[in-house]
């Protein structure tokens, strides 16, 4: 039986992400590839009791289908926390924020439509755009994500932009306030819609980053959150905040798809959320990922030195981006990396267009203080064996 393919299906490509953990999953490996929360932070005892709490006083609703847009006090509490004027009635409740990417694209791009990312930009919304068939345009971007000048000439005719503004994945930078000021200020004189993608922004070191687009146009922005990085991702939960011209549409494609996000599991991170937890919550995972992003740097100024291999210096989030010496392909030094037992992922996934072989991710997040020692040292090595003559 030959089974005939939508078009869009021939769009579907594996993560490269996903193939690359396969091999570094090996025991042993020190893996500083995964995009993956610290299993740490996960607030186990927490859930035990929520879960209890809510099977006892509310099962059998619990456990019922349920409102297509959300549990509503959990779009309460998500309205309620953003710094805008939000209504519940703009929350929509996503299976991650994964899927709110899935819904973007089947309610904004058309085969052939112009849509605007960063360069780099997260994966994850490649692949979520990618099968509608858009005509993806990278903005060039530096240190503090796009470039104005950049965006100017490139926003007219473009369905929106995709932007991380905050510890993106996958290079861990951040806007700074007068990059927000001037990207918002041409997407408002250019009528370009923004879709703001934010599931890190809560995990800064010392000092919040500058508010988000969406509170500077929130007519024009659609904003995705997650639970994933704050309580736990193998919750899949996420949410959009759509503007209200935009959410009937969004819930039509998310009935479609699932027809909701799971009760049970709305209803147990409403009852986390009770009392100020996240307040008392999220401020351990900054402590932990500050420290283990601070033993990163350290080592890769102890184990780099003399190699012209170059880093960034993240402000909060998991990840760190580094360039090898001028001519060296990261996707060709990773086996030779997991040889000498460490992995990351190559930066070249990430790029929409014109991919920088030089460039890597780390994740700085899942390894102990004594495993990124190691495994920077092990890096270091395989890099110095592998230098273009
Ligand atoms: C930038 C970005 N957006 C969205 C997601 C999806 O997150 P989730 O679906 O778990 O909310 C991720 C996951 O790593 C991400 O890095």
């Amino acid at each position: 039986m030959t089974w005939t393919l939508a078009r869009r299906a021939h769009k579907m490509n594996p993560s490269v992400i996903r193939e690359i953990l396969k091999v570094t999953e090996k025991p042993g490996i020190i893996s500083f590839a995964g995009g993956l929360p610290s299993p740490k932070t996960f607030p186990v005892d927490a859930f035990a009791a929520a879960c209890a709490t809510v099977l006892k006083t509310d099962g059998r609703a619990a456990l019922q289908y349920a409102a297509s847009e959300g549990y509503r006090p959990l779009c309460e509490w998500v309205a309620q926390q953003l710094p805008w004027d939000v209504s519940p009635d703009q929350v929509l409740i996503t299976t991650g924020s994964q899927q709110g990417l899935d819904l973007v694209a089947k309610v904004l791009i058309d085969a052939g439509s112009k849509i605007l990312v960063e360069t780099p930009t997260y994966l994850g919304a490649l692949q979520a755009f990618m099968p509608m068939e858009p005509h993806v345009v990278s903005v060039d971007s530096d240190d503090e994500g796009v470039l104005p000048g950049d965006l100017q000439t490139k926003a007219a005719d473009a369905r929106f932009i995709y932007l991380l503004p905050n510890f993106q994945n996958p290079t861990g930078r951040t806007m700074s306030e007068a990059r927000r000021a001037a990207v918002a200020q041409v997407a408002q004189t250019s009528g370009l819609p923004l879709i703001e993608d934010n599931p890190y922004g809560d995990l800064w070191f010392d000092q919040a980053p500058a508010i988000s687009l969406s509170a500077r146009l929130p007519d024009q922005s659609l904003y995705l959150g997650s639970f994933s990085k704050i309580l736990a991702p193998g919750l899949r939960l996420g949410y959009v905040v759509a503007p209200r011209a935009l959410y009937p549409k969004l819930l039509q494609a998310k009935q479609a798809a699932d027809l909701h996000t799971p009760s049970f599991n709305q209803r147990v991170v409403a009852e986390v959320l009770k009392d100020g937890f996240i307040d008392r919550h999220v401020p351990t995972i900054r402590a932990l990922y500050k420290s283990q992003c601070e033993a990163m740097l350290e080592a890769l100024t102890r184990e780099m030195a003399g190699l012209d291999v170059q880093w960034n210096r993240p402000a909060g989030g998991m990840f760190l981006w580094a360039k090898l010496p001028a001519g060296m392909d990261a996707v060709q030094l990773l086996p030779h990396a997991v040889d000498k037992g460490v992995a990351f992922v190559p930066g070249a996934a990430f790029y929409a267009a014109a991919p920088v072989q030089e460039t890597l991710r780390l994740s700085f997040v899942t390894s102990t203080t004594e495993q990124i020692r190691t495994g920077v040292a092990a890096l270091a090595q395989t890099i110095r064996e592998h230098l273009p003559r």
